[in-house]
């Protein structure tokens, strides 16, 4: 069988520093793959090198060495014209604060990266009104952001970073700005996402209730791979996986809050 994965990874190292200052090595020969379809978290220590990976991954910062492959394509080839236009239509990006602009409407957010394709007027709202019915923003499209919840806001996000239909979806700690019921209304849209679209998801988080809902897990340490856990059919119990694998994990997380499973 063709295998059909979206991301791959051998031995990916970022060292930063040099010329004047210290060398540091964020990460140390990561590999890793994720297939189509896929809801995979990234978890580990403060430090531990993930928001670095995430950089990689979303082709904003460059492997010191090792290869990547989006979609069969090695972001480091292109040039820098051609990269951001990669960017633009193979990845999606969802944000802790997300990143929504003020002066749009919510309608305006989530039609901008189809806006920037060019796409024909019909289509678009064909795609909005889809976008916004599996998200649960359907009334609120007419309103500005600041009338809007933090989930709610999110929900937007989100549908901006999916509109398009990018090959892989990336997020950094996107409940990391929620209280916990917007929280688990956002990993619900996203599981839906997930299993309705069959959206190719990778997160970074540090909440464990939020990592739940990813149906495959890799923590990491030190710039390297320290485990993997796949979840079964019980979210509950895929939450105290999550918990148990952090206590071997070690390392400093403030966020943990076992109550909210
Ligand atoms: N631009 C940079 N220059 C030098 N060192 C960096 C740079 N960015 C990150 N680092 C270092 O690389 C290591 C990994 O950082 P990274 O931001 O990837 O960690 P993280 O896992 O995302 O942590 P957190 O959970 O706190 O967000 C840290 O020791 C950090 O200080
Ligand atoms: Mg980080």
């Amino acid at each position: 069988m063709p295998s059909s994965y979206v991301v791959k990874a051998e031995a990916l190292t970022k060292i930063y520093g040099g010329k004047t200052g210290p060398l540091y090595k964020a990460l140390n020969g990561i590999d890793l793959q994720v297939e189509q379809g896929e809801f995979v978290g990234i978890m580990g220590p403060s430090g531990s090198g993930k928001t670095t990976l995430l950089n990689l991954l979303a082709t904003i910062d460059k492997p010191t060495s090792g290869r990547l492959d989006i979609q069969g394509t090695d972001p480091a080839s292109l040039p820098e014209k051609q990269l951001a236009l990669f960017r633009r239509r193979e990845l999606g990006f969802i944000f802790q604060d997300f990143n929504l602009l003020d002066t749009l409407s919510i309608r305006e957010n989530i039609l901008l990266p189809l806006v920037l394709e060019n796409m024909p007027l019909r289509d678009m709202e064909q795609r909005l009104a889809d976008s916004a019915a599996l998200l649960g923003i359907g009334d609120l499209l007419t309103k500005r952001t600041y009338e809007l919840s933090g989930g709610q806001k999110q929900r937007t996000a989100i549908a901006r970073a999916m509109i398009h239909r990018p090959s892989l979806l990336l997020a950094d700690e996107l409940t990391g700005s929620l209280d916990s019921k917007a929280a688990k209304d956002v990993m619900e849209s996203l599981e839906r996402l997930n299993a309705e679209r069959g959206s190719t998801i990778l997160m970074v988080t540090h909440d464990p209730f939020a990592a739940s809902y990813c149906r495959r897990i890799l923590f990491i340490r030190d710039g390297r791979l320290f485990s993997e856990i796949r979840r079964g059919a019980n979210r509950q119990a895929f939450f105290q996986q999550i918990l148990d694998a952090l206590s071997v994990l070690g390392g400093n997380f403030n966020d943990i809050s076992p109550v909210r499973s």
